[in-house]
């Protein structure tokens, strides 16, 4: 015969006191309360949890907590499995809940160790504080912000890489004229060197005069002594360019404003031209209209570059084109001087006329054309106090520009 053992009234009592302490502290937390054992599944959940999620309590039993648990950020996940490995107690993890439409419902999560009576770990204790929409607003905000931030970081150096590239890929442009010139003029010099040094040596075997006229002549003396004046001439003109285009850069780095110069167009556009006609072999007929007389204040060096940079276009879109003209044309207005370069090559299509000033846009072959001139052309026009238009043409083409006689307020 079995007998029950007769448990002291007042002990049941207590217990069941104790019992109904805990249910009732348990279903008046508003914070969701979850306890697991050591590998993470669920033993129990309060009714704040079943309320939260429209999920039974019992249907929580059993579960393993990644089952209703979803770690927003990648670093909250790592946090979540450690600390429910190694029982280690962590605060304010920000985790989704799955409520029972399978959404993630934002909670803060706290976790707490749980021992069993001898000491030995028993699971883990979570309590889950839900996120107000306001929180979940700021949070979201906040997450937004970092990554705004962390996208506007990428934009700036992304951003200083293209600047750089395009004004590295601007100045080898500009460079690129008076170096290939200043290059063309010492090939000829070094020509023009050999053979005065074969005159020279002709002179030393004492030739007769009549001997004399005739190596002269074979050597074309005469040319070499009439072209040796221009050559170096222009060889320093394409030197000081590069120079202008270096003090240029200083003035850019530096952030200061280069002094304005008084000076005559005429020369200016000659020069421009000379510059080009140089590197050219196939060789435009050419036509300067500009008074002689006409002066202003500005910056020579921009308005070469400009010059160079529409004369060397006119002149590529001439390559196939028989009786080749470029013409460049300046006269004095009420306010300034227009100036225009034209030619009667094939023209501008109209599907391009929209993107001939865009940077790097270029109907020329690679290596041949870097699409930065015309853009290049814009700004320092621009910084010149005009603007550079192509002008509708019926055949060939023609940009036109104006600026004043002296230069903007900005500029002095
Ligand atoms: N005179 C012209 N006749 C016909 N097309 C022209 C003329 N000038 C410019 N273009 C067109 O405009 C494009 C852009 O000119 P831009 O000077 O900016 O660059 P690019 O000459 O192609 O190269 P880069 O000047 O950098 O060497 C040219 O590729 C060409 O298609
Ligand atoms: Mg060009």
């Amino acid at each position: 015969m079995s007998v029950t053992p007769i448990m002291p009234t007042n002990k049941g009592a207590e217990l069941h006191a104790a019992q109904e302490l805990v249910s009732s502290v348990l279903g008046a937390m508003s914070d969701l309360l979850i306890i697991c054992d050591v590998h993470g599944r669920i033993q129990h959940v309060n009714p704040a949890m079943e309320r939260f999620t429209n999920i039974p309590a019992a249907s929580f039993v059993g579960k393993p907590l990644s089952a209703i648990l979803m770690p927003p950020k990648e670093d909250a996940q790592e946090k979540l499995v450690r600390h429910l490995k190694t029982g280690i107690a962590f605060a304010d993890c920000q985790v989704g809940v799955i409520d029972a439409k399978g959404n993630p419902l934002p909670v803060s999560l706290n976790c707490s160790p749980r021992q069993d009576e001898n000491g030995h770990a028993a699971g883990m204790i979570l309590i889950g504080r839900p996120k107000s929409e306001l929180q979940q607003a700021y949070s979201e905000l906040d997450d937004a912000l970092g990554n705004f931030e962390q996208a506007q970081q990428h934009l700036v150096a992304s951003e200083k890489m293209a600047a750089l590239g395009r004004l590295v890929a601007g100045v080898a442009h500009e460079l690129n004229n008076p170096i290939s010139f200043v290059f063309g003029n010492m090939h000829a010099m070094k020509i023009y060197g050999e053979k005065i040094t074969a005159f020279l040596q002709g002179l030393d075997n004492s030739p007769s005069p009549e001997a004399l006229q005739i190596l002269r002549q074979e050597l074309g003396m005469d040319r070499i002594a009439a072209d040796i004046l221009p050559l170096v001439e222009g060889t320093l003109e394409g030197a000081e360019r590069v120079s202008d285009i270096v003090q240029d850069l200083r003035r850019f780095s530096g952030n200061q404003t280069e002094p304005l110069e008084c000076f005559s167009l005429d020369p200016v556009m000659r020069t421009a031209l000379n510059w080009v006609l140089r590197g050219t072999r196939k060789q435009p007929e050419t036509e300067i209209a500009c008074p002689e007389d006409l002066e202003l204040t500005s910056n020579k060096g921009h308005l070469h570059q400009i010059l160079v940079n529409l004369v060397q276009n006119a002149v590529d879109a001439l390559a196939a084109t028989p009786d080749a003209k470029v013409t460049l044309t300046a006269r004095a207005s009420d306010t300034g001087v227009e100036l225009s370069v034209s030619d009667n090559g094939p023209g501008i299509s109209k599907v391009n006329l929209g993107q001939i000033f865009e940077p790097f846009f270029t109907t020329k072959p690679i290596g041949k054309g870097t699409g930065l001139g015309l853009y290049v052309s814009y700004r320092l026009a621009d910084e010149l106090g005009g603007h550079l238009i192509a002008k509708p043409q019926k055949s060939g083409a023609c940009f036109a520009f104006s600026i004043p006689f002296t230069p903007p307020g900005s500029m002095r």
